[in-house]
């Protein structure tokens, strides 16, 4: 067993981190202070490749795998979580589903732009009375000539009011329930498809979260990804993945909150010593140490199983479930280590522990990832 970086993934960690640290990082508070989406840093991930990453070059990808996806989602996140949702709902949620649901037709139409950084996509799963019971939805597609009218509202869209292109899942037949469900790649601009105002959120504030409305949108067969029914399977199977991108952004805001509280405690003095020196800190220090290095082992472990074929549901879940609750509780001993210092905003972590919590929710929940857990367990026991 190598725990060790390749040379081509320790290139382009460092790539990766350079670039967070000297075009992301430094904006990261008022952007989150003023809602401010990070146009000109989308524009130039999409220049290096990093929206894309896991798609094949043939449909204008990286061609990368999911451990280096993980790599660089750790660093973007480490400087700003914001710009990491981002960019995880492009690769991992969109460019995934159509690299592996669409037909070539779909993947030149609508991957290669997005898979190159020239278009973003945006996932839409959830409505307001289906959250973990996700296919308890309302949002119908009807059979119309050519195509379908689609009608309802979509909420929590991440990318919703940036986005070009919405990968939306709509019940086709509801007598069938879950195995009612399709999924359509619809285009903003369509006649009857209008967007909610941005959400107002604790966290990752320089991103955007809106609903979706939808009124007898016209959407031609040729969008429908797989068939009717099965949207659910494409959904759950592509949140397998999602979940991957999610746990390190975690991950990645773990690692910042342990990079800050770190320096603060070699830096502040009380008590005319170092707080470092004092066990209280030190103790603190090692825990949040410890988490962030067995998050990490989790996610890449969940980007490898997932690379090599296999179903990643449980990895994945688990990756994601400890890697969140890893961040959360990183954060606010960031913010505990910096004491007053540390809940002013002007500081920048109390970002951190507003940024962590939404790890813990989207994508699943905690409560859903030990649920998708237990069953696997039950299922092989
Ligand atoms: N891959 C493929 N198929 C899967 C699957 C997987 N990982 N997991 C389950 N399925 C299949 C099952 O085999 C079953 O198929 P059959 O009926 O043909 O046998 C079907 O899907 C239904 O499975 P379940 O009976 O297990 O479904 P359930 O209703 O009990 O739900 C759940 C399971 C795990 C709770 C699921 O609903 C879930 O994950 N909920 C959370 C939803 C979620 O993560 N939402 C996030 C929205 S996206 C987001 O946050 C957006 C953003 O912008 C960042």
């Amino acid at each position: 067993m190598n725990f060790e970086l390749t040379e081509e993934q320790a290139l382009l960690q460092q790539t990766v981190r350079r670039f967070a640290e000297e075009e992301v990082a430094p904006g990261a508070i008022e952007r989150d202070e003023s809602k401010i989406w990070p146009e000109d840093i989308v524009r130039q991930l999409g220049e290096m490749g990093l929206m894309g990453m896991m798609v094949p070059d043939k449909w204008g990808g990286a061609g990368m795998d999911t451990v280096a996806y993980t790599i660089a989602m750790e660093e973007i996140c480490r400087a700003d979580a914001s710009v990491g949702v981002i960019m995880s709902v492009n690769n991992s949620l969109v460019c995934s589903l159509l690299h592996t649901f669409g037909t070539d037709d779909q993947k030149d139409k609508y991957l290669t732009p997005l898979a190159r950084g020239e278009q973003l996509g945006a996932f839409s799963l959830s409505e307001p009375q289906a959250g973990s019971d996700a296919s308890n939805l309302l949002c119908r597609a009807e059979r119309d000539g050519d195509g379908y009218r689609v009608s309802g509202t979509k909420n929590w869209v991440s990318n919703g009011q940036h986005s070009d292109v919405v990968l939306l899942f709509a019940l086709t037949d509801p007598e069938k329930k879950h195995k009612g469900i399709s999924c359509f790649i619809v285009e903003k601009g369509w006649s009857g498809f209008s967007v909610g105002k941005p959400e107002d959120k604790l966290g990752i504030r320089a991103s955007d979260t809106t609903e979706l409305y939808l009124d007898e949108v016209k959407v031609p067969v040729e969008n429908r990804i797989g068939g009717e029914g099965d949207g659910f399977r494409i959904a759950l199977a592509t949140l397998d993945g999602g979940r991957i991108g999610i746990a390190a952004q975690a991950l990645g805001i773990a690692q910042a909150a342990l990079d800050h509280a770190l320096a603060y405690a070699q830096e502040r003095e009380q008590f005319g010593h170092q707080i470092v020196d004092f066990q209280a800190i030190q103790f603190k220090l090692a825990d949040m140490a410890t988490e962030v290095e067995a998050a990490r082992l989790l996610v890449r472990r969940a980007a490898f199983v997932k690379d090599r074929g296999d179903s990643a549901s449980s990895a994945a879940a688990m990756a994601k479930v400890f890697a969140s609750e890893a961040a959360m509780k990183a954060a606010t001993q960031c913010v505990q280590i910096h004491g007053g210092y540390g809940y002013m905003r002007e500081t920048g972590v109390e970002r951190l522990m507003r940024d962590a919590k939404i790890t813990q929710i989207y994508e699943g929940t905690s409560e859903i990832q030990r649920v998708v857990i237990a069953r696997e367990l039950q299922r092989k026991g």
